[in-house]
């Protein structure tokens, strides 16, 4: 589509960004957010996101979880359509970049192929995912999983978040409604699938490169582990008579670590990013500890072989120092390929844009690690400065961002026309 002339309203995108990213709980001022799925905040911004829809002219629909659907009719309405889009959920205290620039920045690139003249034959559908984040059941991307039909129904209801309210009774009670088998898409729904994000690493800016051709997402997987022990009083008990739960979940932690660093993957990382204590008093001996693995690799079968070792480890400190220790898998996902005609449109465009690219791994899991499995699937990173993110100081610059949805609507256009 080289004829078309995308103009980007940097300005207003950039507005847009900073007005949902003032939707937050974070105790911090923007840049500072946390936006955490299926609350009072979450639900501010979906009405801000609608508002913006309805001014765009594009017909809304929203399913039974909250992943919400901005179409832009083609000429071929009942062609499958090309969709994009991303999440507006963030981690507690976090960036504002994260997510909102591929919703954000699909909206823009929807307006900017308006402004342009461009009829799309096939529509185009910004997709909003309810909970791209863990932060509140445990598990990523349980939106875009139930799109994918990549969990069950029995599964997702058994989510439960911090109050011990399940998947369904929260999202009923943020008023979202409908049977849950509905939220499945089918096979073919769409036609292509692109979504824009910021790097979330160092390897563009560092090879100054504008935008990133995603070839593939890293293999996510998340596991919780129970160390149980004997509590006592801190003073009281003698230290060859301690069951110390902590002291034995501490060497586990360790031991993850070491694993990770001594994988023959350099790709293979693991972090232990939430640990509880129980009774969690200063002088108290720990009896419980609960504590997450979230661990990942671009080749799942390492992955694997590293989850083997730890929970082999973890087995001999239980023996060594008389506790028990239990592990229970949240999720364990394959990683995802991007298919050819997507990263083929990707690089059009960039060329079209006149912006420099370059191919790379996701390292961070995205919805479209679902989207993959229903949707010939990719993505278009852009830098972050210094490969911050998931906190405050999370920061991609407006041109850096334009051009990023520049190409996104080349793309866009590309596999519409
Ligand atoms: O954790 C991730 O990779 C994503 O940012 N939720
Ligand atoms: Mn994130
Ligand atoms: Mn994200």
């Amino acid at each position: 589509m080289q004829s078309l002339k995308i103009e980007v309203n940097t300005d207003e995108l950039i507005q847009r960004i900073e007005q949902l990213a003032s939707i937050s709980d974070c105790p911090e001022p923007p840049p500072a957010v946390t936006r955490v799925v299926f609350t009072e905040t979450d639900l501010k911004a979906r009405a801000l996101l609608g508002s913006l829809y309805e001014a765009a002219g594009l017909n809304v629909r929203v399913d039974a979880i909250g992943n919400t659907f901005a179409r832009w009719v083609g000429s071929e309405p009942h062609e499958a359509a090309v969709g994009t889009g991303s999440h507006t959920d963030a981690i507690p205290h976090s960036g504002m970049y994260d997510g909102t620039v591929g919703v954000l920045g699909g909206l823009e690139a929807i307006l900017a192929l308006k402004r342009a003249g461009f009829q799309p034959r096939r529509s185009i559908e910004l997709v909003m995912f309810t909970s791209e984040e863990p932060t509140r059941f445990g598990m990523g991307c349980t939106g875009s999983r139930a799109m994918a039909g990549a969990i069950s129904i029995e599964r997702l209801v058994e989510l439960v978040d911090d109050a011990g309210d399940n998947y369904d009774v929260v999202r009923k009670r943020a008023g979202f409604e409908g049977s849950l088998e509905s939220v499945r898409l089918q096979e073919g729904y769409y036609h292509a699938w692109l979504e824009l994000h910021i790097e979330q690493g160092p390897e563009l800016e560092a090879a100054s490169r504008d935008i990133g051709v995603v070839t593939a997402i890293a293999a996510p997987a998340t596991y919780l582990f129970e160390v149980v022990g004997v509590g006592g009083h801190a003073g009281a008990v003698l230290m060859p008579k301690r069951r110390d739960a902590l002291c034995s979940a501490a060497k586990i932690v360790l031991a993850i670590e070491y694993l990770a660093k001594k994988s023959i993957s350099p790709d293979l990382v693991a972090t232990v990013g939430q640990l509880h204590v129980h009774p969690g008093a200063i002088n108290s001996i720990p009896s419980h500890v609960r504590f997450s693995m979230d661990i990942r690799d671009t080749d799942m079968t390492n992955r694997d072989d590293v989850v083997a070792e730890a929970v082999a480890w973890a087995g001999r400190i239980a023996k060594q120092r008389e506790v028990d220790v239990r592990h229970l898998c949240l999720n364990s996902d394959p990683p995802a390929i991007s298919s050819p005609i997507i990263i083929d449109a990707v690089e059009k465009a960039c060329d079209e844009a006149a912006v420099t690219r370059q191919r790379m791994i996701s390292r961070a899991y995205h919805d479209s690690l679902f989207m993959a499995r229903i949707s010939p699937s990719g993505m278009i990173f852009i830098p972050c400065r210094g490969g911050v993110s998931h906190r405050p100081d999370e920061y991609s610059a407006p041109e850096q961002i334009a051009k990023g949805v520049s190409v996104l609507a080349r793309a866009l256009a590309n596999l519409a026309e």
